[in-house]
């Protein structure tokens, strides 16, 4: 998911705007999860970050609840594709993206996969 949004219910104050009742705001899941403020290395893939707490599967009351499933579901594919082959090459330079803005994502990666 790469975008939310939420309605105040009361008058807040976040980054210096203020909110009323009734405002809506659009929050930028992955644009926190590669925030400079928070991380000194935010545009790097660092998939063994220590201090790291993404924000992509929400937070507070509205957490996914499907987000065990879709971390396991992750592991085994990567594992057993790992597992079974030595090489995982992309063969085209630039990915075809589906035509959307929330659920952001790619239609398709073709793979050359070597034993
Ligand atoms: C990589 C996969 C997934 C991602 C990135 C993801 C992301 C998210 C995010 C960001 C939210 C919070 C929405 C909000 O705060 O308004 C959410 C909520 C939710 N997700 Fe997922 N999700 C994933 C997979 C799944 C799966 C597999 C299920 C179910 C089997 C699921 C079920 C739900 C449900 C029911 C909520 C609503 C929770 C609530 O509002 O209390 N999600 N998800």
């Amino acid at each position: 998911m790469q975008l939310n949004g939420r309605t105040a219910l009361e008058p807040a104050e976040v980054a210096g705007e203020r909110l009323e009742p009734g405002d809506f705001v659009t929050v930028l899941i992955a644009g926190a999860n590669r925030d400079p403020a928070r991380f000194p290395d935010a545009e790097v893939l660092d998939i063994g970050r220590a201090d790291n707490a993404p924000v992509s599967f929400g937070s507070g009351i509205h957490h996914c609840l499907g987000a065990a499933l879709a971390r396991m579901e992750g592991e085994v594919v990567f594992t057993s594709l790992l597992r079974r082959f030595s090489t995982i090459e992309a063969t085209v330079d630039e990915p075809e993206r589906r035509p959307t803005l929330v659920l952001r994502g790619l239609a398709s990666l073709p793979v050359r996969l070597a034993a």
